[in-house]
């Protein structure tokens, strides 16, 4: 199989690793999560998956669990209808928890916000009749780019509560970024702010959002919340929030949807250019974020002060800032700016200022907190912490070790949760009060959930065997279909095991001695960067579109930070110019990759070439390049055409340096 470079380090640990902690006596005992479960659910799927669905309230009870036999489209909770946000937000009121938090918001530049359940039903409400009064209801579709503002929640939940699908395109994205997602699912509303704040500076955000929308004819309103108050451009179709919204009326009913009903599409990164808009749906969905955050989280709605790191613009934010918490009455920080803004302490002041007991972030930011220092932690006051999470890409020993060293005190159960935008909710993580943890392994699937290493043929490996990752059972917050694109939903997910009917994760991993799974990174041409997907192809297709550029070959190449680190290889066009090598060409083209994607697509490093290496069906062969932009010998390049092609690009680099 294709291993992913840059896992070279979890596989050699995955050798070395012995290291389990155990759940302390006092957390098993109180853990929500018990032994049980796995038995449970093993004792008969459906039946757990029925009993955890009754954690929400339907306006109808379905007539059947799980209807597979349009496979590979599932249809949970078949004949159930509710309404989510309802079920995020309402119920809690009706059973008397109007005045706890639901949000404690903070702003970057230091400004907050409490909002309490009643509150939000309030916020949420008005923007549903808003939507209303637009003309906008059951299966339109609204595209949200936004930075972490309430309003971006109360935006999502408003949609839901009519029955709107959201598109929420993350803040970071380019304008071109924006107009294509915007474009592929005809979204006929955008919701925005003026500007948002990123590192202490409010940068504008609403120019994107024109020059999206100028060619986006299905776009007929946008509304814009203020929110950095600075001067924005003012076309008819523009209304501000606080005109259109706060007049509305603040009781709204909501009304109960089909269990199979369309609640949002979010992009994600495939193997072409594309973006895909994965689907997701009601009933089947909440149940598993809600089942998921309550277990795997321990979450005690009473006591917990939780906090997910992610922006909303990616499905952890989805599932695990908006629908998981809430639908199970969490009481939440939600931050709006960068981890070092304004100094490199600021997520500690802010566990100490609420005393945040959960907390849930990514890989990269942890070992940027490394590299930071363990002194800048150690000043602040983080006993309340209890349950730690890891999320986005493989976490290493060492980085997973740190954190609960120097964040958990030593003591607090991390969960590493392996699930993707596809899954809905995670999939495979350890139960905290339940499992000895692991430092490096996501270890086993939830109970409920069917997942397996198997090699080239769907045959399960055995233990210590490596290959490919596959869901062999449909699960409720599956996706339910690519946006427009029935055949490429197939395609993708369903063909690599067809036989076997497993769904294809595009993940290497492996089983240890013990059986538990070690994620190895991607074996396709999905690049992970700080935990966010981008295709190679997608850059590549930005670099070529820039007038210098003849091609480009990109891989995505180890990094101590970001775990992947973009890296481009460009040959240039004849006449190009002298300098279009030099420093400042390289800087432009990558600039002119921030525009076409974002700048989380900047390559961290482009090397101009004379040729790519090929092989005589003209594919590029990444794993050659990777070699380079790793500083390695250069492996087997014997399918290539021309094999003195990499001594050509080898000492082209040597002279350049
Ligand atoms: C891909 C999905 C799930 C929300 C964030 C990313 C990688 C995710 C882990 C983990 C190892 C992980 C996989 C997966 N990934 N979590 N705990 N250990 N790898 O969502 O953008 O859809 O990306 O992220 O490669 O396929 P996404």
């Amino acid at each position: 199989m294709t291993q992913s470079p840059g896992q070279g380090n979890a596989l050699d640990n995955l050798l070395t690793e012995s290291r389990t902690f155990p759940p302390s006596d006092e957390f098993a005992a109180q853990a929500n999560a018990q032994p049980a479960l796995y038995e449970e659910a093993k004792a008969d799927r459906e039946a757990f998956w029925a009993k955890q669905a009754e954690r929400l309230h339907w306006e109808t009870k379905w007539d059947q669990v799980l209807d597979w036999s349009g496979a590979p489209f599932a249809k949970w909770f078949v004949g159930g209808k509710l309404n989510v946000a309802y079920n995020c937000v309402d119920r809690h009121v009706e059973s008397g928890h109007g005045d706890q938090v639901a949000i404690h918001w903070e702003g970057e530049p230091g400004d907050s916000r409490a909002i309490t359940y009643a509150e939000l039903q309030r916020e949420v409400s008005k923007a549903a009749n808003a939507l209303t009064s637009l003309g906008i209801g059951a299966e339109d579709r609204v595209a949200i780019y936004m930075p972490m503002v309430p309003e971006a929640i109360f935006a999502m939940l408003a949609c839901a509560r009519v029955g709107a699908l959201h598109n929420v395109v993350f803040g970071g994205f380019s304008a071109e970024a924006l107009r294509t997602r915007i474009q592929d699912s005809a979204c006929r509303l955008v919701i925005t702010t003026d500007g948002q704040y990123r590192r202490g500076t409010p940068a504008p955000l609403k120019p994107a959002v024109d020059e999206a929308v100028a060619d986006a004819p299905s776009v007929e309103k946008v509304i814009v919340v203020k929110r950095t108050d600075t001067e924005v451009a003012w076309t008819d179709k523009d209304v501000w929030w606080h005109e259109l919204v706060d007049s509305q009326s603040d009781q709204h009913t909501p009304e109960a949807f089909d269990s199979e009903h369309p609640l949002f599409i979010l992009y994600t990164s495939g193997t072409t250019g594309k973006p895909k808009g994965i689907l997701h749906t009601s009933g089947g969905y909440l149940t598993q974020a809600s089942y998921t955050h309550q277990n795997v989280f321990d979450l005690k709605p009473d006591t917990d002060v939780y906090w997910c790191t992610a922006d909303i613009g990616w499905v952890t934010g989805h599932s695990y800032i908006v629908y998981g918490p809430l639908s199970n009455r969490v009481t939440q920080v939600v931050y709006e700016g960068t981890p070092n803004t304004p100094h490199e302490g600021r997520h500690w002041e802010i566990v100490q200022k609420y005393g945040v007991s959960i907390y849930y972030t990514a890989p990269t930011l942890i070992r940027t907190f490394m590299k930071w220092g363990a002194d800048i932690p150690a000043k602040y006051d983080l006993s309340s912490l209890r349950v730690l999470g890891s999320v986005g890409e493989p976490i290493n020993p060492e980085a997973w070790i740190w954190y609960r060293e120097n964040v958990g005190g030593g003591k607090t159960p991390i969960v590493d949760t392996w699930w993707q935008t596809e899954t809905g909710a995670i999939m495979i993580s350890p139960l905290p009060g339940v499992i000895s943890t692991k430092p490096g392994s996501a270890q086993r699937p939830l109970p409920g959930i069917g997942a397996k290493v198997v090699n080239d043929e769907g045959v399960e490996v055995p233990a210590g065997g490596g290959g490919y990752l596959v869901l062999d059972e449909p699960w409720p917050s599956m996706l339910r279909g690519i946006w427009g694109d029935e055949e490429r939903y197939r395609d993708t997910y369903w063909s690599r095991f067809k036989d076997q009917g497993f769904y294809f994760a595009g993940d290497g991993a492996k089983y240890d001695a013990d059986g538990d799974i070690w994620l190895l990174g991607r074996v396709d041409d999905v690049m992970n960067v700080s935990g966010h997907r981008i295709s190679t192809t997608e850059v590549e297709s930005a670099l070529v579109s820039h007038p210098t550029v003849a091609e480009a070959a990109v891989v995505g190449a180890s990094d101590d930070t970001t775990g992947q680190g973009i890296v481009a290889f460009v040959i240039l066009r004849g006449g190009a110019g002298a300098d279009a090598g030099g420093a400042d060409a390289i800087k432009a083209l990558r600039d002119h990759v921030a525009k076409e994607i974002g700048p989380i697509a900047k390559p961290r490093q482009i090397m101009v070439v004379p040729e790519l290496p090929k092989t005589r069906s003209g594919k590029i062969m990444r794993r050659l390049l990777r070699d380079v932009a790793e500083n390695r010998a250069v492996g087997d390049v014997t399918t290539l055409a021309d094999s003195s092609v990499m001594d050509l690009i080898s000492a082209g680099l040597q002279s350049g340096k």
